[in-house]
């Protein structure tokens, strides 16, 4: 697939896998993917899995995530995790703002754009999840929701970290529930949300983010989402989980 950025496929693995089954997962992985060069791979463990994984997967082309952090570097904050703690295991990218930490842990526009501001801080590369849920698109406010959700969580950053940095477009009604967005939908809200980014920063800038759609991405429709203009990639969960389906996707998006 000839396209404009390089394409950036994660894992999110949420609360699943075991070490032993991180490692399982990997290893079929590497031996799956070692040729792929054109696709930026990431896999997102549980915090408790990463020490393993960063080891099973440092002579590979496999990079690793977290799937969140604390907006603090140390301190009293009890079952929090910091950037510091990420780096000592080569993580590189962070997930950040899912909308299931929205939802459960309540996290703002405003604590999400702090998170990603210390993830940058610590060189670490934040994927920054918006999207709207199925009664706000109903209701027609998927636009706004996007540009309230832009705008708040990726306030603050410098051109040179918003480039660094990786939007997921999920719309929360497609995660997990096997609704797939279509491709017009899809792009559509991604060429709005890169609009948003040329008003806040500049169309360079704008041009080289590359915004992933997540939300029941499988090996059957990988393909058709990733071809187009706006769609840099994706952020898988349930697929993720199974090497074959997980491989395959990164396949079907060359
Ligand atoms: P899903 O999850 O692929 O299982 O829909 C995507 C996500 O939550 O990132």
């Amino acid at each position: 697939m000839n396209k404009e950025r390089k394409l950036i496929v994660a894992g999110n693995w949420k609360m699943n896998k075991t070490v032993a089954e991180a490692l399982a997962l990997v290893s079929d992985l590497k031996l799956e993917l070692a040729n792929v060069k054109e696709v930026d791979i990431v896999v997102c463990p549980p915090f408790t899995a990463l020490c393993e994984v960063s080891k099973a997967i440092l002579d590979s082309n496999l990079r690793l995530g977290a799937q969140n952090m604390s907006e603090n570097n140390a301190g009293a904050y009890t079952g929090e995790i910091c950037a510091g703690m990420l780096k000592e295991f080569s993580v590189r990218y962070v997930i950040l703002g899912h909308s299931e930490r929205r939802q459960y842990q309540k996290e703002s526009d405003a604590l999400i754009s702090k998170k990603a501001l210390a993830a940058h801080a610590a060189s670490l590369k934040p994927i920054m999840c918006v999207g709207e849920t199925l009664a706000e698109r109903v209701a027609s406010q998927t636009e706004k929701v996007l540009e309230t959700q832009v705008r708040g969580s990726l306030a603050g950053l410098s051109k040179e970290q918003m480039e660094e940095t990786i939007v997921a477009y999920e719309p929360v009604w497609a995660i997990g529930s096997g609704k797939t967005a279509t491709t017009r939908q899809a792009q559509d809200a991604h060429a709005f949300i890169r609009q948003r980014l040329a008003e806040m920063f500049d169309e360079t800038v704008a041009r080289r983010v590359r915004i992933q759609y997540g939300g029941s991405v499988k090996p059957a429709n990988a393909r058709e989402l990733m071809s187009q203009p706006d769609v840099d990639g994706a952020l898988v969960g349930g697929a993720a989980l199974e090497p074959r389906s997980f491989a395959e996707i990164i396949k079907n998006s060359i």
